[in-house]
């Protein structure tokens, strides 16, 4: 096992320093620094904070992870980083730290895409991922419908994507308009247990034969029937429009998820992200793929938020692969193509 190279993984893309240390598709410790609280005023995560945020939690969360694992610095074998997409500023920090690193220990460096990460980091807890499978990335920031051949070695496919807000902005819209905190995923999925999903809200783009979402005239129709409540005077049933918002939510995302895999000819369906913690879209997803014959993974709801262990994952697939380190030259790419 020690024989394995020991990759360090670095994230930074958004308002989560992630660090996590893999060896060999095992994941041997992580540490994770969050600036949400500090963004939970603003309603939404705020690039220049997230940045500093990133630059003073960076070498406590290095060492916090080295320190669990029981590991020193010469014991990492490579570095690897989020180089994009992401938060140009945040993204800097990450990629920046793990030159550094990677320079002062003399071992080869790996930029990788943020949400080829988050598929990788399946790998630790399910093993290796069957080729090709399709995989349902959904969070604050981005909702993708992907085709994912060889993670390794092959760029993963884009099939779809949100053409407006991502799943998790709409989770964190809608509760904005019920009242309930920064980030709105949680409360909503907690509120949605006690009410019954019996409010008719739209699911754009359903069936319309391509793997793309819409979410903006969800959180629309949303703030429409909670204004004409008000309106009339009687009260908002807050548990009831969560449910029924999740519940749409839940719908579209499964259903086109589901479909993908049919038209793929794929039988393994991935699903990560923060949004990938939500109770009704998992329970959904294992309801339709048992139906479908499709294998479905989650990995558990902390690796499915952003963190350093599925940089690290990745990071160390590709070492494993022989694939040819970045160049020292790296840039942080906020619009970095998949
Ligand atoms: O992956 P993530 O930590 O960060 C990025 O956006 O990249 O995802 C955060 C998003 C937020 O929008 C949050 O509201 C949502 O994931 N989220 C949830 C749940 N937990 C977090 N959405 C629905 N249900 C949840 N249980
Ligand atoms: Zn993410």
């Amino acid at each position: 096992m020690t024989d394995r190279p020991l990759v360090l993984g670095i994230e930074t893309s958004c308002d989560e320093t992630g660090v996590g240390l893999v060896r060999g598709g095992t994941l041997i410790a992580d540490a994770l620094a969050s600036s949400v609280d500090e963004h939970a005023r603003y309603g939404g995560v705020v690039p220049e904070i997230a940045a500093r945020a990133h630059l003073e939690a960076m070498v406590p969360t290095i060492e916090r992870a080295l320190d669990r694992a029981g590991l020193r610095h010469r014991d990492v074998d490579a570095v690897a980083v989020t180089a994009g997409p992401g938060l140009a500023g945040a993204l800097l920090v990450g990629v920046a730290a793990a030159k550094a690193y990677a320079l002062a220990l003399g071992v080869p460096l790996h930029g990788v895409h943020h949400l080829a990460a988050h598929v990788a980091v399946d790998t630790l807890e399910h093993g290796p991922l069957p080729r090709p499978s399709v995989a349902l990335l959904v969070s604050g920031g981005h909702s993708s419908l992907l085709l994912v051949p060889d993670l390794a070695t092959e760029p993963v496919v884009p099939l779809g994507a949100t053409v407006d807000d991502a799943a998790g902005e709409a989770y964190d819209k809608v509760a904005r308009l019920l009242g309930m905190p920064f980030p709105g995923g949680p409360p909503i999925d907690a509120a949605a247990r006690e009410g019954r999903a019996d409010i008719a809200f739209p699911r754009a783009k359903a069936g319309d034969g391509t793997f793309d979402f819409s979410f903006s005239g969800l959180k629309t129709a949303v703030a429409r029937w909670v204004e004409a409540r008000q309106r009339s005077g009687e009260p908002v049933p807050v548990a009831d429009v969560a449910a029924s918002f999740q519940e749409a939510v839940a719908d579209v995302l499964t259903a086109k998820a589901v479909a993908a895999c049919r038209a793929q000819g794929v039988d393994t369906l991935v699903i990560g992200g923060g949004v990938a913690a939500n109770s009704r879209l998992r329970a959904l997803a294992a309801l339709r793929c048992e139906a479908a014959g499709i294998q479905l993974r989650v990995p558990r709801p902390g690796l499915c938020t952003d963190n350093g262990a599925m940089v690290a994952a990745l990071g160390s697939l590709r070492v494993e692969a022989g694939v040819a380190p970045s160049p020292w030259d790296l840039p942080a790419t906020s619009t970095l193509p998949l």
